[in-house]
């Protein structure tokens, strides 16, 4: 079936454009860039992987609980709505709102293979266009994923959020090169790695831990990347340009909170959005899963240096001030030992198997 019948609504046109302007920048300098960029540069290329090969594809999934995380982490759960359901609607709950994060973690990393392809055109440096290089790879490795497991495994997808493609089209249309890095990599993954994280500890089934956890063990060298290259980039920018990217933070935080609401989801099953956003509003598991959701972004604004008053005002407002505390680097070190720790599983595992395999063999002959 095409990916197109799987939409839970059609889609109008299969192309999205976003007019883009800025300079395409070439560099005459090729002497040796920055050390940690070019280590991260060389780090990526060590560590590409072949998502058909690494990824166990053949493992079977039940669409209508393909994550197997328990059912209060649905957002309706306890509410008169879930109460009325059968275990059939239940059941498919599951399955939209599965469908529902995964194809916006897809839609997204489509937007990074873009908006890192921009990096590659316009930042001036050689050392950060190598780099950006070897993340569109990753990013395509991303949406190549992303968009089996929805296809093949859930059959059934979700267009993109417009909150997520307002933020999108954002990013895209400002013509400094630093913005799409600041939309993409901090806001947009910088929220999708929270989720992912979350989903990779809580899901009970093999399939989707994986892919999450090789993912994110590459979004472990994009966020280093995005929080090197800003920061510095930062320390030599005017006030009134450090406003405009404050005031981009503070309108894209509004739109990721609207956007982790899943209204689109709810109205699907007779929710009205105005009802849905009160109830989500209201409900106490959502507000602590919208903290979690922010606990990647906010240190990493405050890293990267754009931390006045005014955003540290927002994040209070948003009840996530508290997360600036984060240690990021631990954070991204643990993503690349989970990563590290499962392939190692999988290895022992398949060697197990072909052990038995061998022995079973040896038996039967001696049997003969
Ligand atoms: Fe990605
Ligand atoms: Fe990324």
């Amino acid at each position: 079936m095409s990916a197109r019948d799987l939409y839970t609504t059609p889609v109008a046109s299969t192309t999205w454009e976003v007019p883009a302007s800025g300079a395409a920048r070439f560099s005459w300098d090729y002497d040796d860039g920055r050390e940690r960029l070019l280590s991260l540069y060389q780090k990526g290329k060590d560590k590409q992987w072949d998502s058909m090969k690494r990824i166990a594809w053949e493992t079977e999934v039940d669409p209508y609980d393909a994550l197997g995380v328990p059912d209060r982490s649905i957002a309706i759960f306890g509410t008169p709505h879930w109460e009325r359901m059968n275990e059939r609607e239940r059941a498919d709950v599951r399955r939209h709102v599965a469908s529902w994060q995964f194809s916006q973690f897809l839609h997204g990393e489509q937007g990074a293979v873009i908006c890192a392809s921009r990096l590659v055109e316009s930042v001036p440096d050689l050392d950060a266009k190598f780099y950006g290089a070897t993340q569109v790879m990753d990013e395509a490795r991303h949406v190549e994923i992303y968009s089996k497991f929805l296809r093949e495994k859930l059959e059934l997808i979700y267009p993109i959020n417009d909150k997520l493609g307002r933020l999108l089209s954002d990013t895209l249309s400002d013509p400094q090169w630093d913005m799409p890095y600041l939309g993409m990599q901090v806001m947009i993954e910088g929220l999708a790695l929270a989720a992912f994280g979350l989903i990779r500890d809580m899901t009970t089934k093999p399939l989707p831990k994986q892919i999450l956890a090789y993912v994110m063990q590459d979004e472990a060298r994009h966020v280093a990347f995005g929080r090197l290259a800003l920061r510095e980039h930062y320390r030599h920018i005017s006030d009134a340009e450090r406003r405009e990217r404050e005031d981009f933070v503070i309108e894209g935080c509004y739109l990721m909170q609207d956007r982790l609401r899943g209204t689109e989801v709810w109205e699907n099953f007779g929710i009205s959005e105005k009802e849905s956003k009160a109830l989500l509003d209201n409900s106490e598991a959502h507000k602590m899963f919208r903290g979690l959701l922010f606990s990647r972004l906010v240190p990493c604004v405050r890293d990267i240096g754009l931390w006045s008053e005014r955003v540290q005002g927002v994040f209070a407002d948003l009840g996530v001030l508290d997360l600036a505390r984060q240690d990021l680097e631990v954070l991204m070190r643990q993503d690349e030992e989970v990563a590290e720790k499962l392939e190692t599983e999988a290895a022992r595992a398949e060697e197990q198997a072909r052990k038995e395999e061998v022995d079973a063999v040896i038996a039967e002959a001696a049997a003969e």
